[in-house]
């Protein structure tokens, strides 16, 4: 009888184990990058042909994967897609980077975490590794994947292996990347999680292992609850200052020079991206199933979302202070990627300011060098060029997403008023 952990052991030292990633956006291509930089070769799966098609014909729709490096993995064989999720059979291992977003009301959305493991359930054969990188909530790998995957008979732990290992890919982060940033692995039993490892020690660094996939889920989720805390504290702490006239920037800055026990984190617009806004609800929601009620998630989670309408009043006081109203008075938003130097626009905070600012009736205005184009909610925007011209003939000028690159001397000085939700300018001027 085949000994499948060893001979998949064995095939990682040889790199040649075939490896599977299901949803090839921010989390799996990067994830493809590093598994074909370690010597395998990787088979994509998507479901959107666009995406499919663009990464065989070499070229990359993620920033952090340059195209150059891409076009060299595909010319070499070494990275494919595919759209025939019935070729999941063929993988040894396969990773699931599949989005889980939040529901309407907020609830976790776990179909497509459904979704791509009924297709792995239907090619499942003895010897495969499946590994769930999506972030989820504590009990979606042992409660929702194995079932579906056990149905065909095959057992855990010894025909095929399961186990949770959180992607932590913090895009645009020049320091941290896939490769370099320790990963978590939980198996469903311990050859779960030593074959886990062992397929994946030849492209990350520094692997992590937990008892379980249920601590693995929560690894990922006490991270990002921590970061949306801790962001929700400082924000309010900006609120308090604001009332009590004190710089919360000052304030700041002198607590972290505290060598221990402190922490700087940064007051801004609010939160954005895939993570922090979500993934906190799915503990929240996990929790609320057993009777309890995460209060600081609830609490964070209201302050931060609270932040695009104090920023907005900000706005009202700087057009205010020129007599001007916010209606009829045009206002360029600078900067409307959730967070510095990336290209994603989801869940940014810039987009509840630019509709709160609409709603008041402001012709609401953008610059942002990676985001060409705004289309949400009935709001279609182009980015406009960020010059002398475009800076004078709005009323306001508000700083929400701080990229390196912009000029922001000529928005200091350019600008008829000015209200930066990012402390860059006086950031910058204090260099
Ligand atoms: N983006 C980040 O910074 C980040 C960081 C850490 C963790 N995560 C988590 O990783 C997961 C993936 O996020 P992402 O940002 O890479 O999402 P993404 O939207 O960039 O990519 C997901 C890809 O999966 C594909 N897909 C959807 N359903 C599929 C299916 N059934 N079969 C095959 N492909 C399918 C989509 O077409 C898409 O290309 C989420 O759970 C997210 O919370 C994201």
């Amino acid at each position: 009888m085949t000994n499948h952990k060893e001979a998949l052991r064995a095939k990682a030292e040889s790199r040649s184990a075939l490896i599977g990633i299901v949803g090839m956006g921010y989390v799996g291509l990067p994830l493809a990058a590093e598994m074909a930089q370690a010597g395998y070769t990787v088979l994509g799966f998507d479901v959107s042909q666009r995406v499919v098609d663009t990464i065989n014909a070499g070229v990359s729709h993620v920033q952090d994967v340059p195209t150059e490096r891409l076009a060299g993995f595909v010319k070499a064989k070494k990275i494919a897609a595919t759209t025939d999720l019935t070729r999941m059979k063929e993988p040894d291992c396969i990773a699931i980077c599949v989005p889980t977003p939040l529901s309407k009301t907020r609830d976790p959305d776990v179909s497509y975490i459904v979704a791509a493991t009924e297709s792995v359930a239907r090619a499942l054969r003895p010897g495969q590794v499946i590994v769930l990188e999506s972030t989820t909530y504590p009990g979606t790998t042992r409660e929702l994947m194995l079932p579906a995957l056990q149905k065909g008979g095959l057992e855990v732990g010894k025909d095929f292996f399961l186990a949770f290992s959180p992607e932590r890919v913090d895009p645009g982060n020049p320091r941290f990347n896939t490769r370099n940033t320790p990963k978590v692995i939980g198996g469903i039993t311990p050859a779960c999680t030593e074959v886990t490892r062992a397929l994946y020690a030849p492209a990350i660094e520094t692997l992590v292992t937990v008892a379980s996939p249920e601590a693995a889920e929560l690894v990922k989720l006490l991270e990002n609850t921590f970061r949306s805390v801790n962001i929700g504290l400082v924000n309010e702490m900006a609120i308090v200052c604001d009332k009590l006239g004190v710089d919360v920037w000052d304030v700041i800055n002198a607590a972290a020079t505290k060598p221990f026990g402190f922490m700087k984190f940064t007051p801004g617009p609010g939160v954005g991206g895939h993570c922090i806004p979500l993934d906190p609800h799915y503990l929240a929601w996990k929790m609320r199933t057993l009777n309890y009620r995460t209060r600081f998630i609830e609490l964070a989670g209201e302050i931060n979302a609270e932040m695009p309408e104090y920023w907005v009043s900000k706005v009202v006081d700087a057009l205010n202070d020129a007599k001007k109203a916010v209606r009829g008075s045009t206002v360029l938003v600078v900067g409307v990627a959730y967070k510095k130097d990336i290209d994603d626009l989801r869940e940014s905070p810039a987009l509840d300011i630019m509709r709160l600012l609409e709603r008041r009736g402001a012709t609401v205005q953008y610059h942002d060098p990676y985001i060409a184009k705004v289309d949400e909610d009935g709001m279609t925007l182009t980015s406009l060029p960020l010059t002398a011209q475009t800076l004078r003939q709005a009323d306001c000028t508000v700083i929400v997403t701080d990229h390196s690159t912009l000029d922001y001397a000529l928005v200091a000085r350019e600008s008829q008023a000015m209200v930066d939700t990012r402390h860059v300018l006086a950031d910058r001027k204090a260099r």
